[in-house]
């Protein structure tokens, strides 16, 4: 991206271009797609659809963010509250490549569906080129298949308009900041959200741990990094382990499972870098998550590994 203004003027003029009737746009609160609902908006006005999908599977007050975001930037993004529909599709799904095949479908069907009420045809997404390069086809080998881009099935009637293809994370930034977005430099968050940060069955009660604990996370660095004791990462979370742990509560015995707390640094998530924390931060996150979840999660882990050899996250 040469610079973000010229990157704009022409997205709008491609936009346009490609759409050339009506276009929802899928805005999930993140940066990327919500500087893809901003350039939606910019090229197409009314002909551009905001739809935010409540998908059970989102961090903690999300749904209230989106509604503060849509109306800073008057985005108009309509909430679609589905999380019956993807906890129905994720259903003994244990492997982290169907999961992501059935959250892009439940998507995708979703979206056809409200198509139909303004007879779009055209899907705007904010896919960046992290997602597709790691999900292969071609010549690549696939990493994992983002769920916006593997997971979209082949018989959809909607074609897929994807303005941020080619942009990389620190890009979008560049140009989110370019384009008012409050909170640009927010850390990312894997669309197929929380599904993918419970490893093995996604039930209600495995997300809802899943949420505490990644919501006891971000507080405590955003707390560290007010104190001056940590500098900003660039992605911090915790992923719920399916494993069966031992602890004590009081003078019982209780069995859990584990939460592994990762926190890297990286510049365009291509690599990354696993951070070494203050203890205190480390301590504080452990004491939280074991006491919110007591009975739950006995066990906190914290994850040393670097981007290669692992992923980011976790599945
Ligand atoms: P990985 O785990 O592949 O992640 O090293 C790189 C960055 O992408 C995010 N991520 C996803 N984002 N759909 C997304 O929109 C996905 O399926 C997905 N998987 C990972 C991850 O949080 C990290 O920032």
């Amino acid at each position: 991206m040469r610079d973000p203004e010229s990157f704009r003027t022409e997205a709008v003029e491609r936009l346009r271009a490609a759409v050339p009737g009506q276009a929802l746009v899928a805005a999930s609160g993140g940066i990327d797609s919500t500087a893809a609902a901003v350039l939606a908006k910019q090229a197409l006005g009314p002909r551009a659809r905001a739809l935010f999908v409540d998908t059970g599977l989102l961090r903690e007050g999300e749904t209230d963010r989106v509604r503060r975001i849509s109306e800073a930037l008057k985005l108009d993004i309509e909430v679609v509250p589905a999380a019956e529909t993807f906890f129905a599709a994720l259903d003994g799904v244990t492997d982290p490549e169907e999961k992501r095949r059935r959250i892009g479908a439940a998507f995708i069907r979703l979206f056809e569906r409200e198509a139909k009420q303004t007879a779009a045809d055209r899907l705007v997404q904010g896919t960046i080129a992290p997602d597709w390069i790691e999900s292969g086809g071609q010549l690549r080998d696939t990493i994992k298949t983002h769920h916006n881009v593997g997971g979209v099935p082949k018989d959809s009637t909607l074609t897929l308009v994807e303005p941020l293809r080619d942009l990389y994370k620190d890009e979008v930034r560049a140009l989110a900041v370019h384009l008012g977005i409050p909170e640009a430099h927010r850390q990312p968050f894997p669309g197929p959200g929380l599904a993918v940060r419970v490893i093995g069955p996604v039930t209600e009660a495995r997300v809802r741990s899943a949420r505490r604990a990644n919501a006891i996370v971000e507080e405590e660095v955003d707390r560290a990094v007010d104190a001056g004791t940590l500098a900003r990462p660039w992605q911090y979370f915790a992923v719920l382990l399916p494993v069966r742990t031992v602890g004590v509560l009081g003078d019982n015995r209780v069995w859990g499972e584990a939460v592994s707390v990762r926190i890297v640094e990286s510049i365009d998530a291509m690599t990354a870098t696993a951070v070494a924390p203050p203890a205190e931060l480390l301590r504080r996150i452990a004491e939280r998550i074991t006491r919110e979840l007591s009975g739950t999660v006995p066990r906190v882990l914290y994850d040393v590994t670097d981007k290669p050899p692992a992923t980011i996250e976790w599945e």
